[in-house]
């Protein structure tokens, strides 16, 4: 049960209050301190034996909840959990939610997606919205390339597409800040690397930290920092049986991140770089839809390397 709670407390954090509230942890933190943490409802963070965040979280909840206690709260939330419905329990909010099997789903999942060509990728992403696949909402599509052609398949769908070249000579962290203006405007809950060929800043990664996801066309930890043939002639040249895709969470370093969905091919005597590119697109289309859908249920937790999925 305390397991469960704890895990309800971080879906509920990181899916709802904070990308609704804009609310940050160093914020709440300082709040804390400036209200000394002797509100009588703080001494359940400890019968819970929260971490940090979770303490702050329930903080947040009190503030959220106002006139509301915490205890009342949770006593309704410990008497709910397991219940088919817990919608009730949100319904108060405006951070939309919906809650049934012990997960939060949030009613608006907003996506944003950054691309720099073709767009097969975003393609599988538009058609798993549309048929209702991913309970979500593509909110723009932005590329650094003018004439990606992901940038027209966005438009035929109505989706604000956006063309942000960088300019002349300037930083890495600059550009990101503009790009982080369009996604904090669309107020994105995810944003999506597909086929986005520019590396983004330590300060843009840090900013949306656990909420950026990349595909990659290859099983990584192989094959990783390069750029789409390259990584299947390396594959090919390496002499691999099998090669796929991975979808992982974006860190500092390249290809690197939490992997979240991994999907394999096998590699044929007679393979080129554009087969065996083409067999391993395939699977990404399909890798790409199912983290979403993973991500935006609420059931992928991070510990450490690992990315725990909830079935
Ligand atoms: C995809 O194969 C993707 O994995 C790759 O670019 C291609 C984009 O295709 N990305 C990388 O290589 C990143 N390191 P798409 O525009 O048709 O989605």
């Amino acid at each position: 049960m305390r397991d469960e709670l704890k895990n309800l407390a971080d879906v509920f954090f990181a899916k709802i209050v904070e990308p609704a509230y804009k609310i940050n942890l160093s914020w709440v933190r300082r709040e804390l301190m400036n209200l000394g943490i002797k509100d009588e409802n703080i001494d359940h963070l400890y019968i819970i034996n929260a971490p940090l965040s979770r303490e702050v979280w329930y903080y947040v909840f009190v503030k959220l909840y106002e006139e509301k206690k915490l205890d009342s709260f949770l006593n309704l939330l410990l008497e709910k959990i397991g219940a088919i419905n817990l919608g009730k329990l949100t319904e108060n909010l405006d951070a939309v939610g919906l809650c049934y099997d012990g997960r939060f789903h949030l009613k608006t999942f907003n996506i944003v997606v950054l691309v720099s060509g073709r767009g097969t990728n975003l393609q599988a992403i538009i058609d798993a919205v549309e048929s209702g696949e991913i309970n979500g909402k593509i909110v723009a599509v932005i590329s650094n390339k003018k004439g990606a052609y992901a940038l027209k398949r966005a438009k035929k769908h109505g989706i604000d597409s956006i063309y942000l070249p960088a300019k002349k000579g300037e930083k890495r962290e600059d550009y990101d800040k503009r790009l982080a203006e369009i996604i904090d405007e669309k107020k994105a809950n995810l944003i999506v690397l597909a086929g986005f060929l520019r590396i983004l800043s330590p300060w843009f990664v840090k900013k949306y930290e656990n909420t950026i996801i990349n595909i990659h066309p290859s099983l990584l930890p192989a094959f990783g920092g390069i750029y789409g043939l390259d990584v299947h002639r390396k594959a090919l040249e390496y002499g691999v049986k099998v090669s796929g895709c991975t979808v992982h969470f974006v860190t500092e370093n390249v290809d690197s991140g939490p992997i979240i969905v991994q999907k394999c091919v096998e590699v044929m005597d007679e393979d080129t770089p554009e087969s065996l590119a083409e067999r391993v697109l395939e699977k990404e289309h399909e890798a790409l839809v199912e983290a979403i859908k993973l991500i935006s249920e609420g059931r992928v937790k991070i510990e450490g390397r690992r990315v725990i999925v909830k079935r």
